[in-house]
């Protein structure tokens, strides 16, 4: 791989020790997958945040780093609700550990926003064809598919070493020929709201971490197309998809028709919403997964308007949309609902406290199961403000 001479310097070690690694993680990744030089990028996201994921392993290696991102970087969610975590039950000891983590990454000029949609914030408006370095599932689909950007699905160490570096190596997503579909998803029925969380998650398990193009009947929304793209991540390790006629790269490239084609019918979309039917009552209901945009926040604000939810229910959205909407806030918090920042019913040791979970994303419904062993049931926004069992408020 080629590298100019101040990368050379970087790799000798002349910049510090923190700064060589960082660059030593780029040029190996660059190495395996046959990059040809180290591109610039725009902005980072990075994960490996929760330190119920991390851990002390994890807390130890931030820590040693020292310098300073040279790009605006941003975090994946963390294990809890930074300013609420002793109304979501959490651990002292577990919080400790967590701010700690926080006070890593901000050591290191990291703005300490932890989300998974970052394309809400503020200096994080992403073009098509800009190159990034992203890092949670969800988020590189968005920018890839939603928004045209180019990122290959960085892990948490790859993601801070190009935040650091301000570059990565030019390999996978970054070049237009694996941006190309390989395999076509027919969908027979109309689609609507969370009908696309159940589409990502049934065809993400055939389509595996290939790119495969939709052939739909509707036009579906930014906030659907998240859905959708963030299931297909969960369920497979779909990092790019394209819609025909709908998303940009799709519109611009008039891409050939893959040979391969599945076709998804109504059923099968029908069938995940029937998942775990007969579980035990739900205890807890939880939306934004990914988190919450404004018009998703607005959605949730105009159902449960004038009610009061019997069951705990959490509306998981970024702090500074939060704090960009406080009469979305008011109004969702007035039924009940807590809006939870900074975390995730599945980054969060909070979740595990529960049995049984209704949950409106099919990424959720992939996840919740399996890391925080808790029983999920799919439903759509407006089925699980009914599950959390709704009062008149007169
Ligand atoms: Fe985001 Fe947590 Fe879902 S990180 S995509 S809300 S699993």
């Amino acid at each position: 791989m080629y590298l100019t001479p101040e990368e050379e310097k970087t790799l000798d070690g002349e910049y510090g020790r923190s700064l060589q690694k960082a660059i030593e993680i780029l040029v190996a990744l660059g190495d395996i997958y046959g990059a040809d030089r180290l591109i610039p990028v725009k902005s980072a996201q990075i994960a490996g945040v929760s330190y119920k994921t991390i851990g002390d392993a994890g807390l130890e290696w931030i820590s040693d780093l020292k310098g300073e991102v040279k790009i605006p970087s941003v975090l994946n969610p963390a294990g809890m609700d930074i300013a609420r975590w002793e109304e979501m039950g959490i651990d002292p000891v577990f919080a400790k550990k967590q701010q700690e983590i926080i006070e890593a990454y901000a050591r290191l000029g990291i703005q300490t926003k932890c989300t998974c949609t970052p394309y809400y914030l503020e200096g994080f408006d992403i073009r098509m064809d800009d190159h990034i370095a992203w890092s949670e599932s969800s988020a590189v689909s968005y920018a890839n598919s939603v928004i045209g950007a180019r990122t290959n699905r960085e892990g948490g160490p790859s993601a801070l070493a190009a935040a650091l570096v301000g570059k990565t190596a030019n390999y996978g997503y970054h070049l237009d020929q694996m941006r190309e579909p390989v395999i076509a998803v027919e969908i027979d029925c109309h689609l609507e709201g969370a009908d696309y969380g159940a589409l990502g998650y049934l065809a993400g398990k055939d389509i595996g971490s290939r790119v495969p193009i939709f052939y739909m009947k509707d036009m579906p929304s930014k906030d659907e197309m998240k859905s959708l793209g963030a299931a297909m991540a969960a369920s497979g390790a779909v990092a790019l998809y394209h819609i025909e006629g709908v998303t940009p790269e799709a519109v611009r490239n008039k891409f050939a028709r893959p040979e391969e084609v599945i076709t998804v019918e109504r059923k099968q979309i029908d069938d995940v919403y029937e998942t775990n039917k007969d579980m035990a009552a739900t205890e807890i209901i939880t939306v934004g997964c990914p988190h919450c945009s404004p018009k998703e926040l607005e959605e949730i604000a105009e159902l449960v308007d004038g009610k009061k939810l019997i069951k705990e229910m959490w509306v998981c959205t970024a702090r500074e949309v939060a704090q960009r909407h406080p009469d979305l806030v008011q109004k969702i918090e007035k039924s009940g609902a807590k809006i939870v920042c900074d975390t995730c019913m599945v980054v969060s040791p909070a979740a595990n406290r529960y049995s049984s979970m209704t949950v409106n994303s099919g990424k959720a419904l992939a996840y919740v199961p399996s890391m925080c062993k808790v029983a999920a049931r799919y439903a759509s926004i407006t089925e699980c403000i009914k599950e959390a069992g709704v009062l008149d408020e007169n």
